[in-house]
Parts: C-alpha cells; sequence; structure tokens
C-alpha cells in the first residue's frame, strides 16, 4: 500500500464562555472526535487577565480589544489541544468564519451563534500561533502522548 505523508500537528481550541454557559462543550469536543482528532489536553478554568492578555497581545489596540477581555473572563472557559493531520487547517474550517453571520451551516458557529462578540470558539489560525498557544496555555509537560493499547480497542 502506498503511504501519502502525514502532516501530524496540534491546535489550541477554547470553547469561550457563551460556549460553556450554553453547554455546547460536549458537541464541540464530538465534532473534533468524530472527525478523528485525537485530544492531547484538556482542562477547565476561569482565565486571568494576564494570560488572556498574552494570548490575544496582537488585538490591544483593536476598538473591541476591552470587551472582549470582558466577554473571555465573564466566566469559566474549557481549553484543549487536538492533534492530528492539518488539525490547525482543517478545526478553522470546522470553527467557521469568525463572524457568525458570515459562517456556513455544518461549521461550530454557523450552527451555534450570531454575533461575532459571542462566537462560542477560538482556534489556532497558523502554525506559529498554534504553538506560542499551546506553549501559553498548556505549559511544562501538561499534553499527553497517549495510543490505543490492545486490540480490544477499535482506534
Ligand atoms: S482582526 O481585526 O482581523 O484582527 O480580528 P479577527 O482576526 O477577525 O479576530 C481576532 C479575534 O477577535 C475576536 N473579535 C471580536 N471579539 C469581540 N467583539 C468583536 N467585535 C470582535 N471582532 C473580532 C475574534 O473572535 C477573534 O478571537 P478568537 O478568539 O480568535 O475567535
Amino acid at each position: 500500500i502506498k503511504c501519502l505523508p502525514v502532516e501530524k500537528e496540534q491546535t489550541l481550541i477554547v470553547v469561550k464562555p457563551d460556549g460553556v454557559q450554553r453547554r455546547l462543550i460536549g458537541q464541540i469536543i464530538q465534532r473534533f472526535e468524530q472527525r478523528g482528532f485525537k485530544l492531547v489536553g484538556l482542562k477547565m478554568l476561569q482565565v486571568s487577565e494576564d494570560l488572556l492578555s498574552q494570548h490575544y497581545c496582537q488585538l490591544t489596540s483593536k476598538p473591541f480589544y476591552p470587551r472582549l477581555m470582558e466577554y473571555m473572563t465573564s466566566g469559566p472557559v474549557v481549553v484543549m489541544v487536538w492533534e492530528g493531520h492539518k488539525v490547525i487547517q482543517s478545526s478553522r474550517m470546522m470553527v467557521g468564519h469568525t463572524n457568525p453571520a458570515e459562517a456556513q451551516a455544518g461549521t461550530v458557529r454557523g450552527d451555534f451563534s450570531l454575533h461575532v462578540s459571542r462566537n462560542v470558539v477560538h482556534a489556532s489560525d497558523s502554525l506559529e500561533a498554534a504553538l506560542r498557544e499551546i506553549q501559553l496555555w498548556f505549559p511544562g509537560k501538561e499534553l499527553l502522548n497517549w495510543d490505543c493499547i490492545d486490540q480490544y480497542i477499535t482506534c
């Protein structure tokens, strides 16, 4: 069998406070599992302004920045690292356009949200961003490298 190259990557996905409050965590995780990606990091936290300002450091001059900070600290978030072939690009497609009004049906934002200021999820937008964001949210050795262990499990 001829094999095509696998470009294994990792990306950071955040279920934002509106996603948590609307009980969407499970449905979002389900989409990534169903697609075939592997979950290697997961936690729920009330994000600090310090971490968030580092995460959004390129947006400080945007008019919406103060509101974005207020929204993202308004309740807990669920942050995850997903791994797999071209996961960065695929997850951006799965999450949909930043502005839900322009997001296609079938995407997370296209199915679950209305307004850019409450767009349910974050997904890293490039390899550089993914590396930086994963380092920031999961410092040290927090990510798990796991594999299917035996013949009784279908992976
Ligand atoms: S920009 O202006 O092109 O840099 O913005 P964009 O890349 O589209 O979005 C960057 C992040 O800012 C969020 N965003 C907003 N939040 C609140 N209110 C408004 N009006 C708004 N516009 C953009 C957007 O969701 C992006 O955050 P993440 O976490 O990546 O989704």
